[in-house]
C-alpha cells in the first residue's frame, strides 16, 4: 500500500524490544499500520558523503579548519562572520538532511540523520558485545534532554515540553562499541594505567575524524492520531531575560495537516514546512531543533538549528549573514530551509591555543539553541567559581544565552569531571581541573551513557 507521509524515521513509543510492538502507520487520512520489526532491521546507517555540496571534502582536513578559525571574526551580537565556517555548517546540514534510498517501510525514504544510531542502540552493543552492523535496528523513544530535564525545567513551562536521543553516524557509533567507551570499568582502567605513569599528561579519548555526534530535539507536543493540528512554541529572540538569567520563549506557531487551513500572517504553517516524524501511535513529531558537532578538528566543529519563523532574516543567535549563505540544495528543501543556524568554532576571539591561551581581553563568541540552553539560568554555572582557581573566568557569561557549545563539551569527563561552563576559554592543561580525570574527547553522551 502506497504512504504518502514523509516519515522521517520511526519513533516507537513504549517500544519493547522483545514483543515486536513496534508498528508504524501513514500520514492522517490514510492510515495503515505495518510491522515494521522486520523491515526496520534491514535500515542500513548511510554514512557521511565523500563531498560536501560545496565541494569541500568530508572530513574536511584539520588545516584547512584551523586556517578559517583564525580568520573568525565576530559582529556586535558576538556571534560568527566568516564566511568558511557558516558554509562549512550548512554544508553539514545538507549532508545531514539529504534523503537517502533507506527507509523503514519502503515507501517513505530516510533523510541521512534519521539512519544514524541512537543511544540505546550503542548501549544494548556495548552490553551484548556485538559490532552494531549484526544487531537489529531497534528505534528510540525520544526522552527528556538531560540537559533539559537536570538545569532547565523552565522549558516545561506554559504546557509545553520536549523530547530527545542523541545519535551518532555510522563510524563514531562502531568506535564506541569496539572500544568499549561505554564502560565504566575499562576507562577507569586506561585512568589509572595512564595516571601512574611519572608525568601522565593530559588522558584524553581520541575519536576518529570521521565521527558526528548529534541531538535531534522534537516538541512534546504532537498531532496525536485524528488531530489535525499543534501549536508549539517558537523563538523571537533573546528577551526578555528572566531575573535569574534564563529566557524562555513567548510565541507559538499553529502547525497543521491541511494545507487548506495554512496561513502564515496568523502564524499557522503546513506540515512539510517541518522535519518531521511519525510514531506507531500515528502521532506526528515535529524537529524543533538539533545540535550538531563533527570530529574534524581537535576541538570538534559546532553547529546548531531551530526551526525559524524568519528563516531569511532570523534572530540572534543567528543573522542574515548566517542565512545568506544557504546553498541551494538546503534552499530546494521546503523543510531544511526553515531551520536558522547558530555556530562558533572557537571559545574567543581570536581563538586561543590548546593549551596555555587565556579568554581575558578577548571577546566571547557565542552560539547556543533556543530550545536546550536558551532557558538556563546563572545558577546552572555554579562550577564556574571552581574554575576560576585555573584560569580567567569571563563574569558576563553565566546564563544561557552567553554560552558555547566548544566551552561547556571541553569538561566531559569521567570520573564526575568537571561540570557546566558557559563561554570562557578553557587550556586542556594538565595541572589543573583535568587532574585525575579522563576527558572524553568532548562527548558529554559518553559521560551520561557510563554502564557501571
Ligand atoms: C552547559 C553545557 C552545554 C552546552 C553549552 C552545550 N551542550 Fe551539548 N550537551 C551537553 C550535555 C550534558 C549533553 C549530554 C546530554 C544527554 O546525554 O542527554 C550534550 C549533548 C550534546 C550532543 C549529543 C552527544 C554529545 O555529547 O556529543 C551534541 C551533538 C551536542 N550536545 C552539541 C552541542 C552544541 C552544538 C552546542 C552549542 C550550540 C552545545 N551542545 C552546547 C551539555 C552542553
Amino acid at each position: 500500500m502506497k504512504k504518502t507521509i514523509q516519515s522521517l524515521f520511526v519513533l516507537c513509543l513504549g517500544l519493547s524490544v522483545l514483543t515486536n510492538a513496534c508498528k508504524i502507520s501513514g500520514k492522517k487520512g490514510n492510515a495503515v499500520e505495518e510491522n515494521i520489526t522486520e523491515a526496520s532491521g534491514s535500515v542500513k546507517a548511510i554514512p557521511m558523503p565523500n563531498t560536501l555540496a560545496s565541494g569541500n571534502s568530508f572530513p574536511t582536513p584539520e588545516a584547512t579548519i584551523q586556517g578559517w578559525i583564525k580568520q573568525s571574526k565576530v559582529d556586535n551580537n558576538e556571534l560568527e562572520t566568516n564566511p568558511n565556517i557558516i558554509k562549512h555548517g550548512w554544508d553539514i546540514w545538507a549532508a545531514l538532511t539529504e534523503l537517502t534510498d533507506q527507509s523503514y517501510d519502503g515507501n517513505n525514504r530516510l533523510r541521512r540523520f534519521e539512519t544514524w544510531y541512537d543511544d540505546k542502540e550503542v548501549t544494548n552493543a556495548t552490553k551484548a558485545g556485538t559490532p552494531l552492523v549484526n544487531m537489529k535496528r531497534t528505534p528510540s523513544t525520544p526522552a527528556m534532554p538531560r540537559q533539559i530535564s537536570i538545569h532547565a525545567p523552565e522549558i516545561a513551562r506554559n504546557g509545553f515540553s520536549a523530547t530527545s536521543f542523541n545519535k551518532f553516524d555510522p563510524s563514531m557509533a562502531a568506535y564506541i562499541v569496539q572500544n568499549n567507551l561505554l564502560k565504566s570499568a575499562a576507562l577507569n582502567d586506561s585512568l589509572a594505567l595512564q595516571s601512574s605513569k611519572p608525568n601522565p599528561g593530559i588522558v584524553t579519548l581520541h575519536l576518529p575524524t570521521s565521527a558526528v555526534s548529534l541531538k535531534p530535539v522534537f516538541s512534546g507536543n504532537t498531532i496525536p492520531e485524528g488531530a489535525t493540528s499543534v501549536r508549539i512554541p517558537v523563538w523571537t529572540g533573546p528577551s526578555p531575560v528572566g531575573p535569574k538569567g534564563g529566557v524562555n520563549m513567548t510565541d507559538t506557531v499553529t502547525v497543521t495537516t491541511n494545507q487548506a487551513d495554512v496561513n502564515h500572517s496568523n502564524k499557522i504553517y503546513y506540515i512539510d514546512d517541518f522535519i518531521h516524524v511519525l510514531d506507531d501511535q500515528g502521532a506526528i513529531h515535529i524537529l524543533t531543533a538539533m545540535h550538531v558537532s563533527t570530529r574534524e578538528t581537535f576541538r570538534w566543529t559546532w553547529q546548531t538549528f531551530w526551526w525559524s519563523l524568519n528563516p531569511n532574516s532570523p534572530q540572534i543567535p543567528s543573522s542574515s549573514g548566517i542565512s545568506n549563505l544557504r546553498p541551494n540544495v538546503i534552499l530546494n528543501d521546503p523543510a531544511a530551509s526553515r531551520y536558522a543556524m547558530a555556530i562558533a568554532y572557537n571559545m574567543v576571539v581570536p581563538a586561543q591555543p590548546k593549551v596555555g591561551g587565556s579568554g581575558e581581553g578577548q571577546s566571547s563568541i557565542y552560539a547556543y539553541n533556543p530550545y536546550l540552553e536558551a532557558p538556563f539560568q546563572h545558577s546552572t554555572f555554579s562550577y564556574q567559581t571552581t574554575l576560576a582557581k585555573y584560569t580567567y573566568v569571563n563574569p558576563n557569561n553565566d546564563s544561557g544565552i552567553h554560552t558555547n557549545c566548544m566551552s561547556c563539551h571541553g569538561q566531559a569527563s569521567v570520573p564526575n569531571g568537571p561540570a557546566y561552563i558557559a563561554d570562557q576559554y578553557v587550556s586542556r592543561a594538565y595541572d589543573g581541573q583535568f587532574k585525575g580525570h579522563l576527558l572524553t574527547d568532548f562527548s558529554w553522551a559518553i559521560v551520561q551513557l557510563q554502564i557501571k
